[in-house]
């Protein structure tokens, strides 16, 4: 399976923040907010990553992170020239994909808790269907929020940014998709917004039967970062579980020697790069007892 980590997008509600710079640049706590989706995709065992960016901020993320070696991965990168919608990527990424199942993530997604790799596991297992996850919020308006037959308790459809909310469930920004989902990009039409809705393809799926909606419980921590107090929160997170735990949330060089991508040596190397960091710390006692 390929994966995409989508990371366009102006950011204007962060301003001046984004002004210069990408949101999905911006740090959580102790590294770039676009380490924290890679992660998701590598625990689920995705290593050949297309990264997708605006053309101002897409050469960032090369320096950032180059052809992913020091994580074991692959990388590559296409540009968004304009916002055109999220479901646009599968139509950029087309030769990326090629005859692959995929799965993206949006770059600006944080998502926490035991358990999330084995779901994504799972959904990578389901090659000729689509999955997605749903989380319950306060503010459903925001996203594309799913509508449950009260009768059945089956999803009947997702509607993106309702007015009036039929739930209070979240479709987040994680999604697998059989190799189709090219064709059904291809197929939709660009909605009032003038973009191409990620809601739309998964409403194709939904139509076809072939839609498994994953309900992430209580469990869970989805968090957003659009705002500066989310991004705030979302940085508080991350530093109350490392410090309490002592373990590193998406420290990508400790997936990549997990998943048996990366080389010891090489992870060394990086850990001797990044100086006298608690991250390079952290690295280097894992690479110690990965070894033994
Ligand atoms: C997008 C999707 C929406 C989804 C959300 C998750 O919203 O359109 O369906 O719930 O991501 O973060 P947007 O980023 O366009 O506001």
């Amino acid at each position: 399976m390929k994966g995409i980590v989508l990371a366009g997008g102006s950011g204007t509600r962060l301003y001046p923040l984004t002004q210069v710079v990408s949101k999905q640049i911006l740090p959580i706590f102790d590294k770039p907010m676009i380490y924290y989706p890679l992660s998701i995709l590598m625990r689920a065992g995705i290593c050949d990553i297309l990264v997708i960016s605006t053309p101002r901020d897409l050469p960032l993320f090369q320096a950032l992170l180059g052809d992913g070696g020091d994580f074991g991965l692959s990388l590559s990168y296409a540009e968004q020239a304009q916002p055109n919608g999220l479901a646009e990527a599968f139509l950029l990424g087309r030769d990326f994909i090629g005859g692959d199942s995929v799965a993206m993530i949006l770059g600006d997604n944080l998502y926490f808790g035991d358990g999330l790799t084995q779901l994504c596991q799972a959904a990578t297992a389901r090659s000729d269907s689509a999955t997605v996850f749903a989380y319950q919020v306060e503010d459903p308006q925001r996203y594309g929020v799913v509508q449950f037959d009260p009768r059945t308790g089956q999803p009947v459809q997702i509607v993106e940014k309702p007015e009036f909310p039929p739930s209070d469930w979240a479709v987040t920004g994680l999604y697998f998709y059989s190799n189709e989902v090219v064709r059904i990009a291809a197929a939709i039409t660009p909605s009032e917004r003038g973009e191409l809705e990620i809601t739309a393809v998964n409403n194709a799926y939904l139509e076809r039967n072939l839609l498994e909606i994953v309900q992430l419980g209580r469990g869970y921590a989805w968090l957003d970062t659009g705002t500066p107090e989310s991004l705030h929160d979302a940085a508080s997170f991350v530093r109350t579980i490392e410090h309490r735990q002592g373990v590193q949330i998406a420290c990508l060089e400790e997936i990549g020697l997990e998943m048996g991508w990366l080389d010891p040596e090489r992870a060394r190397a990086r850990a001797a790069i990044l100086g006298n960091t608690r991250y390079a710390t952290y690295l280097q006692r894992r690479i110690r007892d990965l070894a033994s």
